[in-house]
């Protein structure tokens, strides 16, 4: 993973890498509850971006931290995001019958067995935190990273966001309380996948505020652009039923702001946080990359 390969195959390299770890995390499929670890496995591996765990190893390469040591903090993250998709789709939610190209967990199986799958899913993401060896941080700094993913992801993050966005769904708001939904549904968690890249450097040092607002800039941007793709992208590129948001009148950027505003905000966020950037040097190249495929990518 040197700064000269391209985008392409770095996230290469990093999708290679924590589709090993998760594959390590978790349960075997033929270990009993067989059909919760059939789900957990279905929902997880062989799908997705994976721009959380990206974030991570690229977060930690930026101020060199090797790639092994993070593949336990990659795979959480994932877990925690593949837990919170199987829920949004769930009939109670976004009712979604389509993700990653496939059934929603809780049509290829049931919803039952969708729920707990993310049950497990999340607490399995702490478990890998607390156990992985080759993290080699001490005590307090493996306490600081479950304590920054423990709160990306509960109430006052990713799922205080979902209450919002549930609260919204029907409803007129403005503008300030829709980025408030998106910074916590959405921005918390690749806010805290950065944070964990960064914590692992111990001591994260002087670029650790940069490399936050790098991260909150990149959260919102990434919920603005998944608005967007919603609205102008199909089905079939998507992975997910495209046109949902305006079919169950969710409040997004499009429909407040309209598109084209929508897209500058996003080229907005997008060089807010390459300003940030400015004092590291190029080992934070592919965070530069990720910034711009953030607001560009095709789904
Ligand atoms: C979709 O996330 C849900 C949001 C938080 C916007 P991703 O666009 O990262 O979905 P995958 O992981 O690639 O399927
Ligand atoms: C989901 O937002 C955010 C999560 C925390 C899962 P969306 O409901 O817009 O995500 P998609 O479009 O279904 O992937
Ligand atoms: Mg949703
Ligand atoms: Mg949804
Ligand atoms: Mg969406």
């Amino acid at each position: 993973m040197t700064t000269s390969i391209p985008l392409k195959a770095y996230l290469k390299a990093c999708q290679d890498r924590v589709e090993g770890a998760l594959a390590h995390w978790l349960p075997a499929a033929a270990i009993a509850p067989q059909r919760l670890h059939q789900a957990m496995r279905y929902a997880v591996l062989g799908g997705g971006k994976r721009v959380r765990p990206v974030l991570v190893y690229a977060a930690g390469r930026a101020l060199g931290v090797a790639p092994e040591r993070l593949d336990a903090a990659a795979a959480a993250v994932e877990m925690i995001h593949a837990y919170s998709l199987i829920h949004d789709d769930l009939p109670a939610m976004d009712d979604d019958d389509l993700r990653r190209g496939r059934p929603s967990c809780h049509k290829a199986f049931d919803e039952a067995t969708a729920i707990l799958a993310g049950d497990a899913l999340q607490t399995l993401a702490f478990q890998a935190l607390c156990r992985d060896p080759a993290l080699a941080v001490d005590a307090e700094t493996r306490l600081a990273m479950v304590d920054s993913l423990a709160l990306a992801s509960g109430s006052r993050g990713m799922a205080g966001g979902q209450a919002l966005d549930l609260a919204a769904t029907g409803q007129a708001i403005d503008l300030p309380q829709l980025e408030n939904m998106h910074i916590h549904k959405t921005g918390a968690l690749i806010r805290a996948s950065v944070r964990l890249g960064v914590l692992a450097a111990e001591p994260p040092g002087a670029q650790a505020q940069r490399l936050d607002h790098y991260a909150k800039c990149i959260g919102l941007a990434f919920q603005v652009k998944d608005d967007i793709l919603d609205v102008e992208s199909d089905t079939q590129t998507l992975g997910k039923t495209g046109g949902k948001d305006q079919a169950q009148d969710k409040p997004t950027y499009p429909a407040l702001l309209g598109l084209e505003a929508s897209r500058e905000m996003a080229a907005r966020l997008r060089d807010d946080a390459l300003q940030s950037l400015k004092g590291l040097d190029e080992r934070a190249d592919p965070l530069r990359e990720l910034a711009a495929y953030i607001v560009s990518r095709p789904h």
